[in-house]
């Protein structure tokens, strides 16, 4: 990485699926006017990608090599991401359960994790960077200029994704939803490398009972904390 880049301002928002990380990051983005990284959907497009080509979920130097070649293009249209696979629009497939779960499982897979390393890292563009994931602050951006840790009750981000699939027009069941997140957690949680856990200089914020207003309200203040610091 060159010295220009690592001047280049990282604000990490990190946390577990439904707590509001993307949309937070996004609208921070935005308000701020840097550059955007949703690294789950770089997770998601691995799993994808493997899904087309009849890879295993645990066949880790396959999906090592896929991770390293993937050719992906992202855009973003009036309220949201474009993401493009192979130059085919894939969208609507990447918040799907079945892809969710298989990211999941790529994720635990140290060669997965490493391929996608450097592709992470090269979003950090001036301006600045809001980055959204799970390690942004502990293992891809450890000098992040701020750190937020957001989370949220299995229940609430269950009843946040039944009412998002359901409005896309997917048939789901909140019990399902919330087995599955809770599988998720798991699995992200005690994975050996780079396992879902706040940085220790992470700000941590429970959602639960909060608005996404009301987040970004917080961060925006953290925000604007540091650079009174400055
Ligand atoms: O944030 P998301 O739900 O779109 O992420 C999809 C999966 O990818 C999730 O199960 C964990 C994994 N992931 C990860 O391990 N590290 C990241 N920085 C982002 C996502």
């Amino acid at each position: 990485m060159s010295a220009q880049q690592t001047s280049v301002p990282v604000v990490a928002i990190d946390g577990p699926g439904g707590s509001g990380k993307g949309t937070v990051a996004m609208r921070l983005a935005q308000d701020l006017g840097w550059h955007f990284l949703d690294s789950g959907a770089l997770y998601r497009l691995v799993a994808v990608a493997a899904m087309d080509r009849g890879i295993a979920a645990d066949d880790e130097a396959a999906l090592g090599r896929l991770a390293e070649g993937l050719d992906v293009n992202f855009g973003v249209s009036g309220d949201g991401m474009l993401v493009l696979l192979d130059g085919n629009y894939i969208t609507g497939r990447l918040r799907s359960e079945p892809v969710s779960a298989f990211s999941s499982r790529a994720a635990a897979l140290p060669a997965v994790r490493a391929a996608l390393v450097r592709r992470q890292r090269a979003f950090r563009k001036p301006p600045g960077l809001v980055a959204d994931g799970r390690d942004m602050g502990s293992v891809i951006f450890p000098d992040a200029r701020l750190k937020v840790f957001l989370t949220a009750s299995p229940d609430a981000r269950a009843a946040r994704r039944y009412k998002q699939l359901k409005e896309k027009g997917e048939n789901v069941n909140l019990s399902r939803l919330l087995e599955e997140i809770r599988k998720r957690d798991e699995r992200d949680s005690s994975r050996a490398i780079s396992p879902l856990k706040p940085a220790p200089d992470a700000h941590i914020i429970d959602s639960t009972e909060m608005s996404i207003d009301d987040v970004l309200i917080i961060v925006h203040g953290l925000f604007q904390g540091l650079s009174a610091d400055d």
